[in-house]
């Protein structure tokens, strides 16, 4: 069964990833089936398939809609409107059930009029013997306008308000130098922690990404070197009822016992503006990155956020190198985001 996935475009790969992540956190097998600009459609196959979108959908951060698709057509008004008067909507809509269209235009693919496209579509689906409700209705279909015309029924929606909520500067402790709660919450993903499983931050720093964690209900752990960033750290768990534990501690003496935590996220200083607490930013990272892997579960993920290359660490440390992709920040900042696994 075919899915789309209605992508922000905060980043090129991040999206793509979490979406990847969460499918094989939940067990389900997918193909690529077709990936365009901000929307990717994936062929969907295992159990409770729906059922399992709909919690993903409450994990994801980097994505707007999911979309059971029904049909995919060229990016032209005609070509739309043929498509929906002949594709199959037995799956989406139910004898008496009511339906509103909504159309998105990724940037500028296409030049079609959002409305118009919306009106023409209703149409087709109302000579099918169906009622419109624009604001309630049991089934919204969404076209999404990109490099070609995406068509289906929302399944699940991703509320991304809630994040900007959760903006660094209104949580009750700030610290510079912390990741937006969305980037945070699409590594948690990539990690592929469960909720009651121990997810573990070695330079916790203000808590952003254990408060993602956090939310999903996982138990998170941080190790944060500065006794008053650990603190206020503390005030932005308790907000979120997180259940954590911190240590004011160093990240390459953690005091753990070995093969504990199923997950490891982190973002350990730069060597710039951030404080680093070692004789030398390769010694930290060069110890810091054996402790994790021997307090990490064999089988588990460990996601590194960092602006300098940490594969020869994570190598030397006995992890091995899964995915590493990059983030244009600002002129003079790119991130790396590095996934690495404990086989
Ligand atoms: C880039 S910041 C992490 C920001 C964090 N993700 C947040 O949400 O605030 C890196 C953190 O590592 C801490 N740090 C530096 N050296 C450390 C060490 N040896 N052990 C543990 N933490 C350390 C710094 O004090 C800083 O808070």
């Amino acid at each position: 069964m075919l899915f789309a996935f209605e992508l922000s475009g905060e980043h090129d790969v991040l999206p793509r990833k979490e979406v990847f992540a969460c499918l094989s956190m939940e067990g389900l097998q997918y193909n690529e089936y077709a990936s365009f600009d901000q929307c990717l459609v994936l062929d969907i196959t295992g159990e409770a398939i729906e059922k399992k979108l709909i919690f993903i959908a409450g994990r994801l951060a980097m994505c707007h809609h999911i979309i059971k698709t029904a049909c995919i057509s060229e990016l032209f008004s005609e070509k739309i409107i043929e498509m929906c008067e002949a594709c199959d909507l037995s799956e989406h809509l139910s004898k008496g059930q009511t339906y509103a269209v909504r159309a998105k235009r990724i940037k500028h693919h296409g030049g079609i009029n959002r409305e118009s496209i919306e009106g023409k579509i209703g149409g087709t689906v109302y000579r099918r013997g169906f009622r419109a409700d624009l604001q309630n209705p049991d089934v919204t279909f969404r076209l999404i306008m990109t490099d070609k015309a995406v068509f289906g029924s929302v399944i699940a929606s991703v509320n991304r308000s809630d994040y900007e909520l959760r903006a660094p500067h209104k949580k009750p402790f700030f610290y510079p130098g912390v990741l937006m709660p969305r980037v945070a919450r699409a590594l948690v993903n990539i990690s592929q922690v469960k909720a009651n499983e121990v997810l573990f931050d070695p330079f916790s720093g203000t808590a952003g990404i254990l408060v993602e964690g956090g939310i999903v209900g996982s138990h998170v752990i941080g190790i944060e070197v500065r006794r008053k960033i650990s603190y206020g750290a503390r005030a932005n768990l308790d907000e979120c009822k997180a259940d954590y534990s911190l240590i004011v501690g160093d990240a390459c003496r953690v005091p753990l016992k070995s093969s504990c935590v199923d997950a490891i996220v982190t973002d350990p200083p730069y060597g710039r503006s951030a404080a680093i607490k070692a004789e030398s930013l390769h010694e930290l990272y060069s110890e810091s990155f054996c402790e994790m892997y021997r307090v990490l579960r064999s089988g588990k993920f460990a996601v590194a956020v960092s602006e300098k290359n940490v594969s020869e660490f994570a190598k030397k440390a006995g992890f091995s190198m899964v995915d590493s992709f990059d983030q244009k920040v600002h002129k003079s900042l790119t991130r790396t985001f590095t996934v690495l696994y404990k086989d």
